[in-house]
């Protein structure tokens, strides 16, 4: 097991983890410094391809993402997303898993779980991939955004899934938009660590999309603290601009040739 991964898992019961997602080298720069784990989500379809969904973002994309995001990183553990239909053989996920370790030098993927597809994760590991697992909303597979673990009987379902997720081999699970009792169960059930968005305090971990809590991307769900607002200072640079420009103050002595 690499030794990044190993202390990943070492942390839980006794340091939360801090992730968030980059797509490119300057945010994952400053990232870096904070971060236990960067994730080149497949979020990036929506986020900077405005796409409806998740379902159509290419593994050339998630690669050439992952490319520049790997330029900004030092320190922390570099996890891309397996785009939907990428891992749904065990030979297909293999071929495409090796794909975007050989092509971009991750630390691991991520695969969403569709209740199955844990035998995929334990041949991936078997062959010396790391891979995180993902439970709860998983936007690949359900269409309808929803609070998970509100029944007893879902709890239990999602308990034996994180477990056989964790059986198969994965060095740790996103819960996503999972009840907060639900994810208590879980994460004191499970040794590896439980990375949470829109899943409480009780995870190991937390997880949210940079842009969100930046206040750019225009997404703001209840689990999204934005601590910033980046739209705003955009805009005030952008107006100043524009009025220089008109104004004929921009560009000065200073800023020509
Ligand atoms: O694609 C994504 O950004 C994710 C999250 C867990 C944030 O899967």
């Amino acid at each position: 097991m690499k030794k990044k991964i190993k202390k990943i898992i070492e942390k839980k019961n006794k340091k939360k983890l801090v992730c968030l997602t980059a797509y490119s080298k300057n945010f994952a720069k400053v990232l870096d410094k904070y971060c236990d784990i960067i994730l080149v989500g497949d979020s990036v379809a929506n986020v900077l391809y405005g796409m409806k969904d998740t379902h159509k973002v290419k593994i050339e994309t998630m690669i050439e993402h992952a490319l520049s995001v790997s330029k900004g990183i030092k320190r922390s553990l570099l996890v891309v997303d397996m785009p939907k239909g990428t891992y749904s053989s065990i030979k297909y996920a293999v071929k495409n898993a090796k794909y975007i370790l050989k092509k971009t030098k991750c630390d691991a993927v991520k695969i969403e779980s569709n209740k199955n597809n844990y035998k995929v994760i334990k041949k991936l590991v078997s062959l010396g991939i790391p891979v995180m697992g993902h439970v709860g909303f998983t936007p690949q597979f359900n269409k309808k955004f929803r609070v998970y673990g509100l029944s007893l009987s879902e709890i239990k379902k999602m308990e034996n899934e994180a477990k056989k997720i964790e059986k198969a081999g994965a060095f740790s699970i996103v819960l996503e938009c999972v009840k907060k009792s639900a994810s208590r169960r879980i994460t004191k059930l499970l040794k590896i660590p439980t990375i949470g968005i829109g899943s409480s305090i009780e995870c190991d971990g937390q997880i949210l999309v940079t842009d969100d809590i930046l206040g750019l991307s225009g997404f703001y769900p209840k689990f999204v603290k934005k601590y910033a607002n980046i739209k705003k200072d955009i805009e005030d640079a952008v107006s100043k601009y524009a009025k220089d420009v008109i104004k004929n103050k921009f560009p000065k002595k200073q800023n020509s040739y």
